[in-house]
């Protein structure tokens, strides 16, 4: 099913999404190449994810991703991104400190990266955060469960909410962010019931991450989807390509190629050489001719 939403996806177009029980589609991008493919492949939103530590940076958790490093991706995928919603991720510590810090940070995402909306991790230790940047106008996205920035204290990359009361806590937090005038939440690894709850109880929409299929929305980290990352699979995601293995044989024709001489071909055509050899260059070329040709200044007379 394509989606219902053909013109440029806007903040308020969500919730309209979830009354009319369209699901929303979301993936992560971090460059604009890949913006701009995902965006004609009719993307949502594309998420400026702090997943980028892992899949681009190479780093074992998101905790040393910057801001500077956000704006940087964000600029370049608010470039590819013609129709989706950019969503970028504000990053460890950058929002946390107080609210006037988060708005000082966020708004260097909208002004110097071109987002559209920002994400958060936390529920009701950042709802006052939310509050002020919302009424701000700056559009928020929530994030609650498995909240990576957290994994510390989470004790590692963990399902969350299993008990009643984790549950509970994770309804309130949800309905914290929604007050506080989040736009949507991420819902990230958490059982698919706790989903369901967060999911009916809530206006603005949810968008699940291993989270089961009651939220309003998917989201999954690209590289995943498109079997580009090989470190590590998460089991809830779906690999719908393997791109990575393409890569690896396209890179190693090229290599060989090379070894064997294949590549490049001469940079004169056929035509070229005997346009030359007409004119006596080839293929008795002086030494100042060939560095010409070297030069590419092919000798005209
Ligand atoms: O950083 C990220 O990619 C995310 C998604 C996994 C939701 O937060």
């Amino acid at each position: 099913m394509t989606s219902t939403t053909p013109k440029k996806v806007r903040v308020p177009d969500l919730a309209l999404m979830k009354q009319r029980g369209d699901r929303i589609v979301m993936l992560t991008a971090y460059d604009a190449t890949m913006a701009r493919l995902l965006d004609r492949a009719g993307i949502d939103l594309l998420l400026v994810g702090d997943s980028l530590g892992n899949v681009i940076m190479g780093l074992d958790t998101t905790i040393p991703v910057t801001l500077d490093v956000m704006i940087h991706h964000t600029r370049a995928v608010a470039r590819g991104a013609n129709r989706a919603l950019v969503v970028a991720d504000m990053p460890f510590l950058t929002y946390q400190v107080s609210p006037e810090q988060a708005m000082r940070n966020a708004t260097r995402l909208f002004q110097e990266g071109g987002a559209a909306a920002v994400k958060l991790e936390g529920g009701r230790a950042v709802a006052d955060t939310v509050r002020k940047l919302t009424a701000a106008g700056l559009p928020v996205m929530g994030h609650l469960g498995l909240t990576p920035q957290h994994v510390h204290r989470l004790g590692g990359m963990r399902q969350q909410a299993r008990s009643e009361s984790a549950a509970h806590e994770l309804i309130l937090d949800a309905l914290a962010l929604e007050d506080a005038g989040a736009f949507a939440i991420v819902l990230e690894a958490i059982p698919d019931t706790v989903a369901e709850a967060v999911t009916s109880q809530l206006k603005i929409p949810t968008i699940g991450i291993g989270a089961g299929s009651h939220c309003d929305g998917q989201v999954l980290v690209s590289y995943d989807v498109l079997g580009l990352f090989d470190t590590f699979a998460p089991p809830f995601a779906k690999q719908y390509a393997q791109l990575g293995q393409v890569i690896v044989r396209a890179a190693k024709d090229y290599a060989n190629d090379v070894r064997e001489g294949l590549f490049p071909k001469s940079t004169l055509s056929n035509q070229q050489t005997s346009d030359l050899a007409g004119r006596r260059v080839i293929p008795s070329l002086n030494d100042r001719a060939f560095e010409e040709l070297k030069g590419a200044r092919v000798p005209v007379r």
